[in-house]
């Protein structure tokens, strides 16, 4: 199944159209949407990449881990939960309370009675991966394994555009589509082991947004890209900067060059 879809991308990517007919790995190229954070200047919608975290914690954490993220680089710079008074994330108490809300066991301790000794999170935790290994997470979805989404929109092609697309891609399987036991038909993926995730007003909001289906979607995509790549922003800006900085030194060096040359025949 991988194989084919890679096979399949490969011959999309070339403009060839994969094998004929409606056969698993033959699905539609993501839509193109627009993002806040596209383009040269674009920057993350930090409003969006909160509510993108929230459907995460309460939806796919459930099954997906996110393995490279951790609390704290919500609160680090460009992160949804930035707060100019804690330049030190670890000092950011939104973050500090994220984190706690979970709970770890020390690496290898136990208390009297034999039992592992537990602790609040902290900032520096990664997130809690949902299942204990492959096997449980496997067997809890059919066989099929809920892959990591640390970088997951790097991982596929436009991959902001793909969640999305994948969140709203479900339909009926069109005909001669084999279906194995629990799969969906998604018009991005073909025959998958998820469910359909997102259903209008499946979560309430914190910022009082409406969770329409479309909304949560684009909210995921924005979260995960943040996720996968948490410096953009600042990335931009100092492209920008280096820009100006290029532009001013043209001229002063223009002006140099006018002066120097100034008393000189030619
Ligand atoms: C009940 C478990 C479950 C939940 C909840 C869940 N997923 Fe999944 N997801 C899966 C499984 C299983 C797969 C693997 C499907 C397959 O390979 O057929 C998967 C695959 C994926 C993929 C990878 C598709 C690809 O191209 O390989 C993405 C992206 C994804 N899920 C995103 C999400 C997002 C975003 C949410 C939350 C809105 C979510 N999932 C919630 C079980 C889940």
């Amino acid at each position: 199944m991988k194989m084919t879809r890679l096979i399949a991308a490969g011959l999309a990517a070339l403009g060839l159209s994969a094998a004929a007919g409606a056969a698993p790995g033959d699905y539609k190229a993501p839509e193109h949407h627009h993002w806040h954070h596209s383009g040269p200047f674009g920057t993350y919608d930090r409003a969006a990449v909160q509510r993108g975290y929230q459907i995460y914690v309460e939806v796919c954490a459930s099954c997906h881990s996110m393995d490279l993220l951790s609390f704290r680089n919500l609160g680090e710079r460009g992160g949804p939960f930035e707060d100019e008074r804690f330049p030190n994330a670890n000092d950011n108490p939104l973050v500090m309370q994220l984190a706690a809300s979970y709970t770890r066991q020390w690496d290898g301790e136990v208390d009297d009675a034999g039992d592992p000794r537990i602790r609040p999170g902290i900032p520096a935790d990664t997130f809690p991966a949902p299942y204990e290994n492959e096997q449980i997470a496997r067997g809890s979805n059919n066989g099929a394994l809920p892959p990591d989404l640390s970088v997951m929109t790097r991982a596929r092609h436009h991959g902001t555009d793909y969640v999305r697309s994948l969140m709203l891609g479900y339909t009926d399987a069109p005909e001669g589509v084999e279906m194995g036991p629990g799969q969906y038909y998604n018009e991005y993926f073909g025959p998958i082991s998820m469910a359909p995730q997102l259903v209008d007003g499946l979560i309430e909001y914190a910022d009082g947004t409406e969770a329409t289906q479309e909304q949560m979607a684009e909210d995921i995509a924005v979260f995960l890209t943040w996720a996968a790549d948490p410096h953009q922003d600042i990335r931009k800006q100092t492209g920008l900067m280096v820009l100006l900085f290029l532009f001013v030194l043209t001229i002063l060096v223009y002006l140099a060059y006018r002066q120097i040359w100034a008393n000189v025949k030619h």
